[in-house]
């Protein structure tokens, strides 16, 4: 099938090469030149796995990009996948969306068969039936026997995104009409993963609740983890015996400095701006955030309580990223940890195998170092924020340290007796 695939990001961009992977003839559209000139000389502009190979195999075959969006009239798709960034008020900004859309539908103008225009971005429930299919009729002038509406929502972590296109637990079509919802459906007959039919509303749904279900089992085990400390007990003791709970799962019940990226925080605000803007007091939403903003500070309190004063005091953080595998400092826990810190006087020391150049944007004034030894030496306390796989390998290196205080917001050291964060 033809794809036009509008918005080149992480989403847009695994999506799109995914989908030629699995011999679709796809055009990526990007206002962003220089990534789509990045893109036709297969060279991935984020790093993802599996994603150079991809377009070392397809760009410039049945993968290209581009800036213009020449490709819609004829593509049997358009997936709409721009980013919804988080406004002040928490709700998600709909702005490229609208752009898209209106491109979207002054391209199928031309048109001359039935088209389908799909979403999938992240976007607050009811968008695509009552802000893009409207702009896109408008813009287009035809009606809905001509253009067929999807919402398709991403379930892609980042660092593993490809793995997750290939190997999805469901594949979500939400649709305005069943030929609309078969024509998605089709897009993905080379991929194994069992295929959910729904209305569109419900598509925009599933996805927010899957991050906010997932966000709230990670605010949920830092409270027990939290509770655990108080009493002596270790929550992954506790979590290894609750995870075995078919009706539960082990996975998401890691304790520790809590939930960062692009996603978990943003959507879990937006669905509960949402909420309040209907008159509802969504509690628990508003718990799962309060934790996690919460959680961060928590190491900081413990390392103060250990350290005593930290001011002029040098105070290492290992790990940047919000996560492992990535550059991505997005809402990391270590930026209100290197806030506080810096707010308490401490000099601050910084390690992260790839997102130091990213964490030097915000944070200019600490030092930036080349290995966990050079960060750690002569230092009086070490924070451990990011779950980097190298980290279980550290030992002597905290011999280097003034004073060996060092505390985990993520389990995985493997040297014995370090406090954690809920442990
Ligand atoms: C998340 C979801 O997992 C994806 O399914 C979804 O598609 C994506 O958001 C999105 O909406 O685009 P991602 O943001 O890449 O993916 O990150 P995760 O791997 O889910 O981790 C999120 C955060 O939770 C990280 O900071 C991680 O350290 C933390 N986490 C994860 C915990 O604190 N405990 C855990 O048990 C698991």
């Amino acid at each position: 099938m033809k794809i036009t695939i509008v918005g080149g990001g992480y989403v847009g961009l695994v999506s799109g090469a995914c989908f030629a992977k699995t011999g679709h003839d796809v055009t990526i559209v990007d206002v962003d030149s220089s990534k789509v000139g990045m893109i036709n000389s297969k060279k991935p502009p984020i790093y993802e796995k599996g994603l150079e190979e991809i377009l070392n195999e397809t760009a410039g075959k049945n993968l290209c990009a581009s800036t213009g969006y020449d490709s819609v009239a004829d593509s049997d798709v358009s997936m709409i996948c721009v980013g919804t960034p988080q406004g002040e008020d928490g709700s998600a900004n709909l702005a490229y969306i609208k752009q898209a859309a209106s491109s979207i539908g002054k391209e199928l103008k031309k048109s001359l068969g039935y088209r389908v225009v799909a979403v999938k971005s992240t976007v607050p429930p009811g968008t695509t039936e009552n802000f893009v299919r409207p702009e896109v009729l408008r813009a287009s002038g035809k009606s809905v026997d001509d253009i067929g509406f999807a919402m398709n929502p991403e379930f892609l972590r980042e660092g593993i995104a490809v793995f997750d296109f290939m190997n999805p637990d469901r594949i979500v079509v939400g649709s305005d009409t069943e030929k609309a919802g078969e024509i998605i459906e089709k897009l993905y007959s080379c991929i194994n993963g069992d295929v959910i039919h729904t209305k569109t509303t419900a598509a925009e749904m599933i996805k927010y609740t899957s991050n906010a279900f997932l966000a709230t089992k990670i605010s949920f085990s830092n409270e027990i983890g939290n509770i655990c400390k108080a009493l002596g007990v270790d929550v992954y003791e506790v979590m290894k015996g609750v995870g075995m709970d078919h009706r539960i799962s082990p996975y998401f019940l890691n304790a520790g400095a809590g939930f960062g990226g692009s996603c978990f925080p943003k959507d879990v605000s937006a669905i509960a701006s949402i909420a309040e803007g209907m008159g509802l007091d969504p509690v628990l939403l508003k718990s799962v955030l309060k934790i996690n903003d919460a959680q961060p500070l928590r190491i900081v309190e413990i390392l103060e309580n250990r350290a005593g004063s930290l001011k002029n005091k040098k105070i290492t953080v290992l790990g940047l990223a919000f996560k492992d595998n990535t550059d991505d400092i997005r809402d990391s826990r270590s930026t209100p940890v290197i806030g506080a810190l810096l707010s308490r006087g401490a000099h601050v020391s910084a390690y992260d195998p790839m997102a130091s150049g990213s964490m030097k944007k915000i944070y200019p004034e600490i030092e930036y170092c080349n290995s966990p030894s050079d960060a750690l030496r002569d230092s009086d306390g070490c924070l451990v924020m990011t779950e980097w796989p190298e980290f279980s390998e550290l030992d002597k290196e905290f011999s280097l340290m003034k004073s060996q205080i060092v505390i985990e917001g993520r389990r995985i050291l493997s040297v014995e007796d370090r406090e954690g964060i809920c442990w």
